[in-house]
C-alpha cells in the first residue's frame, strides 16, 4: 500500500496518507492539506520544490515544465509538487517542503 509522508514543517503539521491510485502530487496536497507551500501552480516560481528523502521511484518521470525547472534549480532528488505524478501502486514516499522552515514550536 503506498503512503506518502509530508515532513512537518512552518506550513504545517506533518501528515501520513495512503494513496493506492497515486495521481498528482499537487491534488494529494491540496486534499490533505499537507505542508507544502504552492504559489504559481505552473512550474515557474519553485515555492513547492520538495526534497524526495526516500520514494524517488515511485514518482512519475516529470513533465517537460517540471524537468525544464528541475534543471534551472540543479537539484538531485528534488521534485515541483505542482507537477509531479505519483505512480499508482505500493511504495513509502518521504516529502520535506524546501521553501519554508522547520514546524514552529507551540507557545
Ligand atoms: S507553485 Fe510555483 S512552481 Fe509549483
Amino acid at each position: 500500500m503506498p503512503k506518502i509522508e509530508f515532513e512537518g514543517s512552518s506550513a504545517g503539521r506533518a501528515k501520513i496518507v495512503d494513496r493506492p491510485e497515486g495521481g498528482d502530487l499537487l491534488d494529494i496536497c491540496d486534499d490533505v492539506l499537507a505542508p507544502i507551500p504552492f504559489s504559481c501552480r505552473s512550474a515557474s516560481c519553485a515555492t513547492c520544490e520538495v526534497k524526495v528523502l526516500e520514494g524517488i521511484e515511485f514518482f512519475e518521470p516529470p513533465n517537460d515544465d517540471e524537468a525544464d525547472l528541475l534543471g534551472i534549480l540543479g537539484k538531485k532528488d528534488h521534485r515541483i509538487a505542482c507537477q509531479a505524478r505519483i505512480r499508482s501502486g505500493g511504495g513509502f514516499i518521504r516529502l520535506r517542503a524546501v521553501a519554508v522552515g522547520p514546524p514552529v514550536a507551540a507557545p
